[in-house]
């Protein structure tokens, strides 16, 4: 940790789960004069300092949002750059992973994929299956509405099929039934780039997470910035709609 500028950052009080919405590299390019795709480049390297970080820090989830469905909506040029980038970084980083014990899970609707993609990260969250120190997981042609709508159709077929009745639909079900199943809810959620949205990112998890907006780019986002994130997140108090500082998420999907 001495590498770490002194935040002060209490241990005891790490976020268990923190989400990132990952932008601001198309920005960061423009600006320099240099084509956008040298902002997801580089923003390639963002990602790999902050799953250091977080894996130093014990933070035992990380998700990153690194393509989202309306993403496919982009020049053909960028989205081919952006997948490329994407199974590089799955080929280069399962290795790494697994010198530090981390396991790779996917959310999203990774069937729209190119097939070599899909190959790409079936191999590395398979060999990484076993991993116990840290989660990430990628958010890969994801929306929110999406799989809210993929959970209710998954939970009318259950009802349909005499599986459960429509009154043992609860929260729990229905959190069970997101490609988020099994993972706690983020306790914060940063954004880079100043943009103020959440734009159809975990619209059902994200019901009591600490927001953190940063005017500074994806690429520009390393140690010392996730790091100010934590520290801003400890200074908050949660409670949850309670008066009590001490009170607790009223739904922990989780483990
Ligand atoms: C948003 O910036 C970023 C993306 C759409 C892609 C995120 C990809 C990376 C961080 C790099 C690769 C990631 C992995 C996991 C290998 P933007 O292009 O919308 O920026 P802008 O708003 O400035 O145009």
């Amino acid at each position: 940790m001495n590498d770490f500028p002194d935040l002060s950052l209490d241990p005891e009080r790490m976020p268990r789960h923190v989400a990132i919405v990952m932008d601001g590299n198309g920005r960061w390019a423009t600006r320099r004069g240099l084509a956008r795709l040298e902002g997801h480049r580089r923003g390639k390297d963002s990602v790999r300092a902050v799953v250091d970080a977080a894996r130093e820090l014990g933070i035992p989830y990380l998700t990153l949002f690194a393509f989202s469905s309306e993403n496919w909506q982009r020049p053909s040029s960028e989205v081919r750059f952006l997948m490329q980038l994407l199974h590089r970084y799955l080929i280069t980083e399962t290795k790494r992973m697994m010198k530090r014990d981390i396991r790779l899970i996917a959310l999203g609707d990774c069937s729209r994929l190119p097939a070599q993609v899909q190959k790409a990260l079936r191999e590395t969250v398979e060999c990484t299956a076993g991993n116990r120190a840290m989660t990430v997981a990628l958010a890969v042609s994801y929306s929110g509405r999406q799989e809210i709508v993929r959970a209710a159709r998954r939970l009318a077929a259950e009802v349909a099929s005499g599986g459960m009745r429509p009154e043992d639909i609860d929260e729990f079900a229905v959190a069970s039934r997101l490609d988020t199943a099994g993972l706690p809810d983020p306790d914060l959620l940063i954004r880079t780039s100043g943009e103020l949205r959440i734009s159809n990112f975990f619209l059902f998890q994200l019901s009591y997470t600490e927001l953190y907006f940063t005017e500074t780019l994806w690429p520009d986002f390393r140690e010392r910035e996730f790091l100010a994130a934590l520290s801003a997140y400890q200074r908050r108090e949660r409670r949850f709609g309670s008066v009590d500082t001490a009170a607790r998420p009223p739904l922990r999907v989780a483990n």
